[in-house]
């Protein structure tokens, strides 16, 4: 008898493989989910992989396969970039409290937790600013880093595997992947090209807070968080370039950016170590 959880994201990624696959026969289906990124989380779990395949053929895993609309086809990334209207409840992926738990199952530091606590505040700003999806973009920010801590090499590849076998959309495998330059994924939807821009941007808009007095981040101002981006000297880990190139990508102006930052970490201050 399979665990709740398992059968549960199994059925996710079952929902999934069906989208890829449109009508294809059960049987090709069925190998698609048997690749070993598909696996992985079985595998990690002791499951006999013939149990992936015997939820992958139940009529009920298949009953609310079809989408909305058809997927976009003929790109050339890694398969199944939706870009569609969805969202976390039209799919049974895991929520806000499952990305939580697996955020802190990996990060241990409280500086990382609220890096990722602060990336998940403004990638839902980000989202209401665009019309995006706020829990799904949300879960994008937390998530962004949560294998950085105990695998800094492989980061985020190690990740992807883990992702994926807990049932997390391409979508936002795909957003995380691309949030790193070096990886080569391109950043093709709107959600991938925020994280990147709003990575570093937001980690230099906590670092300005820090030396305000009280740690206030509501009182950053955009002029000086300019002035302190040209100052080679603060914060010289924070990726100038990054946040610059990030900036073109979304063909915004870095002003709203950083105001977007301020305001959407305002209400959380507390939570990431601020005033
Ligand atoms: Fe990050």
């Amino acid at each position: 008898m399979l665990a709740p959880e398992i059968t549960r994201h199994a059925a996710a990624q079952a929902r999934w493989l069906a989208v890829e696959a449109g009508p294809a026969a059960p049987g090709a289906q069925i190998a698609w989910a048997l690749t070993p990124v598909r696996t992985s989380f079985f595998q990690a779990h002791s499951r006999p992989l013939a149990d992936l395949a015997e939820i992958v053929k139940r009529p009920d895993s298949m009953a609310s396969a079809e989408p909305p609309e058809a997927p976009s086809r003929g790109t050339p990334n890694p398969p199944g970039l939706w870009t569609g209207a969805r969202t976390c409840q039209d799919w049974e992926m895991p929520n806000r409290a499952d990305a939580l738990a697996l955020l802190e199952e990996h990060t241990k530091t409280d500086s990382l937790r609220r890096h990722g606590l602060a990336l998940e505040a403004v990638m839902r700003a980000a989202a209401a600013r665009d019309g995006g999806d706020l829990e799904l973009w949300g879960i994008t920010g937390l998530l962004h880093d949560f294998d950085y801590e105990g695998h800094p090499e492989e980061h985020p590849f190690w990740g992807r595997p883990v992702l994926e076998g807990h049932g997390y959309p391409t979508e936002v495998v795909l957003a995380i992947q691309g949030h790193a330059n070096f990886s080569g994924v391109p950043r093709e939807s709107p959600m991938a090209r925020w994280l990147f821009a709003l990575d570093e941007l937001t980690g230099f808009v906590m670092a300005v807070a820090m030396v305000q007095p009280g740690r206030t981040v509501s009182s950053v101002r955009v002029q000086s968080v300019r002035k302190k981006l040209k100052d080679k000297a603060f914060a010289r880990s924070v990726s100038r370039e990054d946040i610059a190139q990030g900036t073109a990508e979304l063909g915004l102006e870095l002003d709203e950016l950083v105001q977007l930052v301020v305001d959407a970490l305002t209400p959380i201050s507390s939570e990431i170590g601020l005033g």
